[in-house]
């Protein structure tokens, strides 16, 4: 069993069946990290790498012990010491991977398209780890998959999905993603923060955030991007925050067992008062776990999991 597609660049145009198995095998092999003895064979004799262009603490660490776990062999190229700052091409640095017999390369970039560049020109399979705006797949994966954990499925959930939505490749991934599956996705931030695509897509956007999160089984956070507040794009943090921050009264207006969640890293105090981060209601932990899940269930799938996955070493 596996995916077919030779690459995974979004999921745009990813169908339900696949998000399926995707999520039913990284509830199955979640197990592994539980165990005295994290490793299982699937994946002996697969090359991994990771070339991240841009910086990363999650989704990096999480597909290095992804791969680790089920035997990979894995590598990690650091741009910044790399032949990258010589001036070698994308295109060049995905030739010199599949010279050593990479069989999957994990790419983060700063260019949306560089993913799809890098899996038109490479014989190793592609996953894409974040490019620019554009999608960050495997994110919204661990998001549906943290979701139908606790709420036991997804379609027909209010997901509510605040802050920067313009900027945002989690925001993107997750409204193809949710959408696809069945939810009811709101949109909700500054006019200035909310893009036309995804208003041409139909996506729902409520400016407002109480009125965004009443009601809503799910309420996902988005990291001001601090970095781009030069640009203007909303008065003040404080303004913004006052706004479009999650508190204990707007969670309020939420379903009692709403679910916080937030991709990380977090603005404490900005997109997220502390109480709300730490509070029961607060997936964002795990989040970080069922990182780990599904990106080892993405590996198997496509690299060819040659056995029962969750099997003993
Ligand atoms: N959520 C996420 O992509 O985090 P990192 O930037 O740390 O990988």
């Amino acid at each position: 069993m596996g995916i077919k597609r030779k690459d995974l660049l979004g999921l745009q145009n990813v169908t339900k069946q696949e998000i399926e198995l995707i999520l039913q095998t990284a509830d199955s092999l979640k197990e592994i990290m539980n165990r005295d003895i994290k490793k299982v064979p699937t994946l002996r004799g697969r090359t991994v790498v990771t070339l991240f262009y841009e910086p990363s603490t999650r989704t990096r660490t999480s597909f290095e012990l992804a791969g680790k776990f089920m035997s990979a062999d894995t590598s990690s190229l650091s741009v910044a010491t790399s032949s990258v700052v010589k001036g070698e091409t994308l295109i060049d640095t995905g030739k010199t991977l599949d010279a050593m017999a990479t069989d999957i390369v994990i790419i983060r970039h700063s260019a949306a398209g560089a993913p799809a560049l890098l899996a038109k020109t490479m014989k190793a399979r592609v996953i894409n780890a974040g490019d620019g705006y554009h999608e960050h797949p495997t994110q919204a994966l661990l998001d549906m998959l943290t979701m139908k954990q606790h709420l036991g499925k997804i379609e027909g959930l209010k997901v509510a999905i605040v802050g920067d939505i313009a900027h945002s490749r989690v925001a993107r991934s997750n409204f193809w993603g949710l959408t696809t599956m069945g939810a009811d996705v709101v949109l909700c931030g500054p006019p200035t923060l909310i893009p036309r695509d995804l208003t041409k897509a139909g996506a729902k956007i409520v400016l407002n955030m109480d009125e965004a999160v009443k009601d809503a089984d799910v309420v996902m956070m988005l990291r001001v991007q601090l970095e781009r507040q030069q640009k203007g794009l909303f008065p003040s943090i404080r303004e913004y925050s006052q706004f479009y921050g999650l508190n204990k009264e707007r969670l309020s207006l939420a379903k009692a067992n709403a679910l916080v969640m937030h991709p990380g890293p977090m603005n404490r105090g900005i997109e997220i008062t502390s109480d709300i981060a730490d509070s029961v209601q607060s997936v964002i932990e795990e989040q970080v776990t069922n990182g780990v899940a599904v990106r080892m269930a993405l590996l198997y799938l496509m690299g060819g999991g040659v056995s029962d996955a969750s099997a003993s070493a």
